[in-house]
């Protein structure tokens, strides 16, 4: 493997005595498109809140570029460099694209998103609108981008989502099932943004449930089951691994 740029450590997290982290382990390599999956309830997302500060974990360490960010608050982790996309996309409705992108852009990536948008002005917001325009012509929405997020559609609010997460331009950004509900024309789109994005240095840890699209798109793969790393290999190891297989019996689908 590579340069580890995240490493997480014996992570565990409950909630109201359910325990949805038991002990995950895993790394992700610099310049890599690593996937991580497994079945409903794995606790995938969980791991997510867990690293980019939203919940802090119960135990464990998680390390990123060299730094121990267990517990950072997200505005924090952001800012050394680690953001996320959220599994429902966040933007605000009534606001344009361009200004969904700047609420990203001063503080990042606030929870107190409005008084960050505020907070700018003279060079520090005409620099985030620079960034804002050139984000949004690299993912194509420069032609929509006056438009209020709502009239986007639903791939375009998932492009919209990966944007935000660009502004404080990232080492590492973290996408949960960032092409759920996207048609293919457009989730083949998203995916040879990520590639281009990877090319220019960007890595990326993706949850998803499109095994088709993940075997294309992402390697390694980590399998995540019932709050522990299961495996982790190439797609097609993983895939044919029987212990993965028994982890994912008598589920609905692959998620
Ligand atoms: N905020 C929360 N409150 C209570 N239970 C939660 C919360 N977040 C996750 N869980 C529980 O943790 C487990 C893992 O969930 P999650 O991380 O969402 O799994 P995945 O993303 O792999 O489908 C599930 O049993 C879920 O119900
Ligand atoms: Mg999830």
């Amino acid at each position: 493997m590579g340069v580890s740029l995240l490493s997480v450590r014996g992570l565990t997290r409950s909630f109201y005595g359910v325990q949805a982290l038991r002990g995950v382990d895993f790394d992700v390599a610099q310049g890599t498109i690593t996937a991580l999956i497994g079945p409903n309830g794995a606790g995938k997302t969980t791991a997510f809140q867990c690293i980019t500060g939203v919940v802090p974990p119960d135990g464990g360490r998680v390390m990123f570029d060299g730094k121990d960010i267990t517990g950072w608050r997200p505005d924090r982790v952001a800012q050394a460099g680690l953001t996320r996309t959220f599994q429902i996309a966040r933007g605000i409705p009534r606001l344009s694209v361009l200004d969904n992108l700047l609420l990203y852009a001063a503080n990042q990536p606030g929870e107190g998103v409005i008084s960050a948008l505020l907070g700018l002005g003279g060079a520090a917001e005409e620099a985030a609108r620079v960034r804002a325009i050139e984000i949004a012509r690299r993912l194509n929405l420069l032609r929509v981008a006056n438009n209020p997020a709502s009239a986007l559609s639903g791939g375009q609010k998932k492009l919209l989502e990966i944007g935000r997460a660009l502004m404080a331009s990232p080492k590492l950004v973290l996408l949960d099932e960032p092409i759920a509900g996207v048609n293919p024309t457009l989730a083949e789109e998203i995916a040879e943004h990520l590639r281009t994005l990877r090319a220019e240095g960007i890595t990326f840890l993706v949850i998803e449930h499109h095994m088709d699209l993940l075997a294309r798109l992402c390697d390694p793969v980590i399998v995540m089951a019932e709050g522990r790393t299961l495996t982790e290999g190439s797609f097609a190891a993983v895939a044919a691994d029987p212990v993965v297989q028994e982890a994912y019996m008598g589920r609905r689908k692959w998620a």
